[in-house]
């Protein structure tokens, strides 16, 4: 951890990035002991680049289609990241594939949000997909990042129901109340030192967690 003893943590971001705001409302409320050390974006002008700004976090743009292919791109963004010395690196609704060198040199210091019970439905349109499924309830998942899409450990998943009247946006802002409410718990376990990656496992507290996390249940219309 940084001399300031909090846990230093760079966001990547693509887009709007309502989940770094919930981070940043975090540290602003001092729920979070973090320092937020930077925001990276690989698309310009996107949303998130703003909410970074006015909090008063270095905001880094590291354009991908600037880079020949996708091992060059990540070579530099590990550069990038790296300066700023991170104990975590928080994927927020960045939209990359990633080569197998950058999710090893963070093995177990970095997270992603994905917005489904994995392992149900990995990949892009999971509220549609939940729809379509006929699912009776959907949700997010927090995990490790590993070299598997999707793929690593759990830490929290929340679920919220699927209502017969729902649309994926209905859906979507439903399961993003609660990214906005388990992503800022999974990072302050983490930086509080009650959370591990050990042996492919997620642990809490000295406990292994349940394949699927931490579980949270939200009756939430
Ligand atoms: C979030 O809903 C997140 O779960 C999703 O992107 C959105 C980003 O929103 N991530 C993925 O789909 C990753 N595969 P935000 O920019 O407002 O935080």
């Amino acid at each position: 951890m940084s001399s300031t003893n909090k846990a230093r943590v760079v966001v990547l971001i693509s887009g709007s990035g309502s989940n770094l705001q919930a981070l940043i409302d975090g540290v602003a409320d001092k729920s979070l002991p973090i320092d937020l050390v930077a925001v990276i974006s690989n698309r310009p002008e996107v949303m998130g680049l703003e909410r970074a700004v006015k909090a008063n976090i270095p905001a880094e743009v590291l354009d991908h289609k600037t880079f020949a292919d996708r091992e060059r791109f990540d070579q530099a963004l590990m550069a990038m990241i790296d300066s700023y010395h991170p104990d975590l690196v928080v994927l927020a609704g960045f939209m990359r594939i990633l080569t197998p060198e950058f999710t090893q040199h963070y093995l177990g210091k970095m997270f992603n949000i994905h917005p489904s019970l994995l392992p149900k439905f990995q990949g892009l349109h999971t509220h549609q997909r939940a729809i379509d499924a006929g699912e009776k309830r959907h949700g997010v998942t927090v995990h490790f990042v590993t070299a598997e899409l999707d793929g690593g450990p759990a830490i929290v998943q929340a679920s919220v129901p699927v209502f017969t009247s729902d649309d994926a946006s209905s859906l979507a802002k439903r399961v993003q109340r609660q990214e906005h409410v388990i992503y800022p718990l999974a990072v302050k376990w983490f930086a509080q030192g009650d959370l591990h990656m050990i042996d492919g496992k997620s642990v809490l507290k000295g406990e292994p967690l349940p394949p699927s996390g931490f579980q949270i249940e939200s009756d939430e219309t």
